[in-house]
């Protein structure tokens, strides 16, 4: 297994803590993060160490809950010091679940993290488990809850330096589990990062080389095309849409082809570095989160990373379309007609529909690589974010059994997605009198409506799904559970997941 890569300057706050599994509480840790369970009327504390409970004046389950710990998911209470100072977070009354553990996790080490001063802490995690999945949804939970952004330009500030994780499980099944939730979380944080980071740093050209110092050092083979190339290809979506930009666009293809794997799933990443809504400029409000509008892109070309690192025998072929879409002289018009990579033409209805029209080159350039699976992942429409919220991402896809198998995938890896249908009456709204079609329709069922723009583009025979991340992508209210404010991350654990199912 290829080691954990140095990180890129936009990247360095995606480093891990250094993670342990062991048998017993260590001595040492600064915090120890125990579970509460049981009932309101009746909580009771899972993996209290021996230490603490000798060290502790009473039953430290009494004083807990006299100082107000209760089974309720994600309540965090910080008990005195006794050895080691416990933090009790509530893990609901139910038997425990991973996302559980991971919300439960993630809600302490966002508590401790805020309390750390220059120390770099030590944490342990004392939930009285030996199961893989709880192991592993634990150091997930605390690994993304004590996630912030770093101030551009300063030292990157570490709270957490070192994890314990207590638990029985041992031997070459922990290996794995420990592996696992570091290739996962790894690629969590640098999906964050990468979104997070402003626009002006993050731009086309300097997201590709992202890509190919994330590759450095695995077997990730990396291609990226720049405007000339594109121009040569005729990729004229991704080029209008990056055409009324100072920064040029590029389109970025990244292969993990293991010797031997048959099963391929290519994925497909929106990555708009910034969405002013172009010529159909956005109104302020709507314009400041706009650099997270490469999330998409974010998290297939992070999850392909951590596919890589884990050696998932699966191919995988990754395209992220990115470009900056922006008002200038050179921008695409509303009513333009644009002949997309493969010779479709499209009428331009609105150049804030940007997303779609980048998405579709990529989409139909992936057609010679005979995918069994397309998935992709895009922070599409706000009116996906009118029907589901902010937590929820929209699932659209060629069929239900394909739909299924992202559901699952999604469950497993404790993501939220729900499906929408793409109804032919909304392929019909796109029909156009000068193009092949057009690139949207009424603004009823406008989620639906950019689906079926995609789907076009796929080819109604291949199995396809489409995640409309625009709700989740980015957290502008305040941090919850392992959620920090800012990005978020969302897709690349399900992707990763995903691509376990489809191992040969
Ligand atoms: N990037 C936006 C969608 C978005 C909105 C993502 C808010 C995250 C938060 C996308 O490019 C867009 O502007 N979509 C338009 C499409 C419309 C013009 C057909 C929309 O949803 O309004
Ligand atoms: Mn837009
Ligand atoms: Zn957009």
């Amino acid at each position: 297994m290829p080691s954990p890569r140095v990180p890129s300057t936009l990247t360095a706050g995606a480093v891990l803590p250094v993670i342990e599994l062991v048998a017993k509480a260590p001595q040492d840790a600064d915090f120890t993060v125990v579970g509460v369970t049981g009932t309101a009327e009746n909580p009771t504390l899972v993996g209290v160490p021996a230490a603490v409970e000798k060290a502790a004046p009473a039953k430290v389950g009494q004083i807990a809950v006299e100082l107000g710990a209760r089974p309720e998911a994600g309540k965090v209470t910080v008990l005195p010091r006794y050895a080691s100072q416990l933090v009790a977070v509530g893990l609901g009354s139910d038997e425990l679940s991973p996302e559980q553990v991971r919300r439960g996790c993630g809600a302490a080490l966002r508590e401790v993290a805020g309390r750390a001063d220059e120390r770099e802490l030590h944490v342990a995690l004392s939930l009285d488990t030996d199961e893989s999945e709880l192991v592993r949804a634990a150091i997930e939970g605390a690994v993304l809850g004590a996630y912030t952004y770093t101030k551009v330009g300063s030292q990157v500030k570490r709270p957490i330096a070192r994890i314990s994780v207590v638990t029985g499980l041992g031997g070459a099944s922990a290996k794995q589990t420990l592996a696992e939730a570091q290739a996962v979380s790894r690629a969590v944080l640098v999906a964050r990062e990468w979104i997070n980071t402003p626009a002006n740093l993050l731009y086309p050209q300097t997201f590709a080389d992202e890509v190919r110092e994330l590759a450095k050092g695995t077997k990730l083979d990396v291609e990226v095309l720049d405007e000339k190339q594109l121009a040569k290809e005729g990729y004229g979506g991704i080029l209008a849409v990056g055409g009324g930009s100072e920064r040029a666009p590029r389109l970025v293809r990244v292969e993990h082809k293991p010797r031997g794997a048959k099963n391929h799933l290519v994925l497909v990443g929106k990555g708009i570095t910034f969405d002013t809504g172009g010529l159909n400029l956005k109104p302020a409000d709507g314009m400041y989160t706009m650099k997270c509008d490469m999330s998409g892109a974010a998290a297939v070309l992070a999850a392909t990373a951590a596919i890589a690192e884990l050696g998932l025998d699966v191919w995988v072929t990754t395209y992220a379309s990115m470009a900056e879409n922006m008002p200038s002289g050179t921008s695409y018009r509303p009513s333009d007609v644009i002949t997309m990579y493969g010779g479709t033409t499209v009428e331009n209805v609105n150049s804030d529909a940007e997303g779609r029209i980048v998405m579709a080159d990529a989409l139909a350039r992936s057609q010679a690589d005979k995918p069994d699976l397309v998935v992709d992942v895009a922070t599409l429409t706000g009116a996906c974010m009118v029907a589901l919220g902010n937590r929820i991402a929209g699932l659209m896809s060629s069929d239900d059994a394909t739909a299924d198998v992202l559901l699952d995938a999604a469950e497993a890896a404790g993501e939220e997605f729900w499906q929408l249908p793409v109804p032919e009456h909304i392929r019909k709204g796109l029909e156009s009198k000068v193009a092949d079609l057009k690139s949207s329709g009424s603004r009823m069922g406008g989620a639906m409506a950019a689906a079926a723009f995609l789907q076009h583009f796929v080819g109604e025979d291949t199995a396809w799904a489409h995640l409309d991340i625009a709700g989740p992508a980015f957290n502008d209210e305040g941090p919850y559970d392992y959620v920090p404010t800012g990005g978020t991350g969302h897709s690349v654990r399900t992707l990763v997941e995903l691509a376990r199912t489809l191992q040969d």
